[in-house]
């Protein structure tokens, strides 16, 4: 590796400044990279500029697949999914759940709320906090009123602030209190609308705090630490279910009770050891994620808070649960989802706004809805591949075409070797074997994986 040394002033170059400090410093092959970069530049200048300006530092573009999973019947309607993400076979278990699921009456939800929260983290080291706390209720008004230029639109749009009351922590740390604030954003995920409440409603804490006549002249200092939203969002929260009577399952590898009783037994596993409870959330997280991203919201947001959720009874456990109960299979998902369908990049990233149309464009509570469904759906065929096939056989078979690529097979060779393991088990030395017996060349003798 190069020695590089530091630079001051890296943003305020040029892009093609940029470009050539990054590759003179870390690349050896100089044409190879700046090829590279090239070669994921969009050829419209205008897109390109769209991307450039995302993010400070942009170099070149990222690509990562945009696929759909078909046949998604949610509340009666039928939905083609977008999904964006890397992993093989995502987007065809989705896909496959979807189609059993259409067979038997399709997914219903319901959106549970929609509230968010935010705080105003604040040191106070006055006595009396039931003063405080009186001081805050007597200042709603003012609150609201300080803080009306923001939220006017918002309000207008059905939206604003919900409540706004004191938090006492001081059990936890000494003299820490949170003005806890709960909102409703609409369609929009809200965190600037927020974090700019939570900042204007600091402002009037101070002043209001300084300026009580209640207070004796040292409890009047109130020290603000920050005014930042949660994305931990246990108000906002959607479900997903799917349901049919025992005798309607029909798999088609196994008996119908048998079934049944194996995949309860398997959500039983994930709801009472954290070991697989993680595993069983990230498959569930597949679906999540890739509709997320494809429709421009914030997966870190989501990932962050569907884990804590994950957890909120004291331990990590399953997001997803199932029952049967007087001959009825059902298995559903309820969790939060803070999601907008205006503002950010929603309106800005040319595939987002593609995403967003084909869902027939959205608003944020029927993509909560929909979220939550692929959510269930990828868990669904998770499961139904663990308790019967096992994963490896769809998952190998979808990752075939990346063990030719990475072998640099041609277009005829992926055909061919795709059609010899249409009833063969695929694993990484196996495509390998078929791949040099189909070249006619001997086996490397180190395999990497
Ligand atoms: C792989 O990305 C996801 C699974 O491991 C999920 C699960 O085990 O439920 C297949």
């Amino acid at each position: 590796m190069k020695k590089v040394e530091a630079i001051k002033g890296f943003s305020k170059l040029s892009k093609s400044g940029k470009v050539a400090w990054v590759i003179s410093n870390h690349f050896t092959g100089d044409k190879e990279a700046f090829q590279l970069l090239e070669t994921y530049t969009h050829p419209d200048g205008e897109v390109q500029k769209l991307h450039d300006e995302f993010i400070e530092n942009t170099l070149s573009n990222f690509y990562m697949p945009f696929g759909v999973a078909p046949n998604f019947l949610i509340d009666g309607a039928q939905y083609t999914i977008p999904m964006t993400i890397e992993e093989s076979s995502v987007v065809a278990a989705a896909a496959k759940a979807a189609s059993f699921w259409m067979q038997r009456g399709g997914f219903k939800t319901e959106v549970v709320s929609t509230t968010k929260i935010g705080h105003v983290h604040f040191v106070w080291k006055g006595k009396q906090p039931e003063v405080l706390q009186q001081i805050i209720q007597d200042s709603y008004q003012q609150f609201i009123g300080e803080s009306e230029h923001i939220t006017a639109n918002m309000t207008a749009r059905g939206g604003g602030v919900k409540s706004i009351q004191l938090i006492n922590k001081c059990d936890l740390e000494p003299n820490y209190y949170q003005l806890e604030a709960k909102f409703e954003t609409c369609d929009s995920m809200g965190a600037n609308f927020i974090n700019s409440c939570l900042e204007s409603f600091a402002k009037t804490l101070k002043q209001v705090v300084s300026s009580a006549s209640e207070l004796a002249k040292e409890d009047k200092y109130l020290q603000i630490l920050m005014s930042i939203l949660s994305n931990y969002t246990p108000e906002c929260t959607v479900k997903s279910w799917v349901e049919c009577p025992i005798d309607e399952i029909n798999e088609g590898s196994m008996p119908n009770d048998e079934f049944a009783e194996k995949f309860v037994k398997a959500l039983k596993v994930a709801e009472i050891e954290p070991y697989r409870a993680v595993t069983h959330n990230k498959g569930i997280m597949n679906g999540i994620d890739s509709v997320i991203i494809a429709t421009g919201n914030d997966f870190r947001a989501i990932e962050a808070c569907v884990h804590a959720y994950a957890a909120r009874n004291g331990q990590y456990s399953s997001l997803t649960h199932a029952s049967v109960e007087d001959g009825i299979f059902k298995f559903w998902i309820e969790i939060p989802l803070s999601l907008g369908t205006v503002g950010g990049i929603t309106s800005l990233h040319p595939m987002v706004k593609f995403a967003h149309e084909m869902l027939g464009n959205p608003n944020a509570k029927d993509l909560m809805k929909i979220v939550a469904t692929a959510g269930l759906a990828q868990n669904f065929s998770a499961l139904r591949s663990l308790i019967t096939s096992g994963i490896q056989k769809g998952h190998m078979k979808m990752h075939l075409l990346n063990i030719l690529n990475q072998l640099e097979a041609t277009d005829e060779e992926k055909e061919q070797l795709v059609e010899h393991f249409k009833n063969r088990v695929v694993s990484f030395s196996a495509a390998v074997k078929a791949f040099c017996d189909l070249r006619g060349i001997e086996q490397p003798k180190q395999e990497t994986r």
